[in-house]
């Protein structure tokens, strides 16, 4: 039989072991959350213009250019009217006029989309850019800057685009 006397000793005995244990994973369980508190807090540290930078991206086109056109060719005869434009190696081509031809990157320089010819502008779909067509500088909309131009030079019916 228990001695009703011991019965605070024998308690005390074995519920502070499991007391000692809950308290441990309590504080193991703070340190936990500290430390993750500690690396998200270290992360939003860092320099805003260092995460800007990891995801801004540069939207200037296609470099080192140097290719031909051939205007007798069918395959660019949207080129041979006055007002017409043609699309090739990531470069729109744009006859403004008699043997006036300008070349700029197709890519918008907001976010990368293809930017299109028409009625005497050049026009970016996904957001409303629009660029001059014999300059390549912004006149509307949100891209941030102009669009990369190549000179145009003629020879005969070959146009020859470059950088
Ligand atoms: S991607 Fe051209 S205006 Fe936004």
């Amino acid at each position: 039989m228990l001695n009703p006397n011991l019965l605070p000793i024998f308690t005390c005995t074995y519920t502070l072991p499991l007391g000692n244990y809950l308290n441990q994973r309590r504080i193991m369980e703070r340190k936990e959350f500290l430390k993750k508190s500690l690396a998200v807090c270290g992360l939003s540290l860092i320099p805003a213009g260092i995460i800007e930078s990891c995801s801004k991206q540069s939207y200037g086109g296609p470099t080192n250019v140097n290719f031909t056109v051939d205007l007798s060719n069918s395959a660019n005869a949207a080129l041979a009217v006055a007002g017409g434009s043609l699309l090739t190696n990531g470069v729109i081509i744009i006859h403004t006029g008699g043997t006036v031809y300008h070349a700029f990157s197709a890519t918008c320089t907001h976010a990368g989309c293809t930017v299109g010819y028409s009625r005497g502008s050049i026009i970016c779909p996904c957001h409303g850019g629009t660029f001059n067509p014999t300059t390549g500088a912004v006149t509307g909309g949100p891209p941030p800057s102009g669009l990369t131009s190549y000179a145009v030079s003629q020879s005969g019916s070959v146009l020859t685009i470059k950088s």
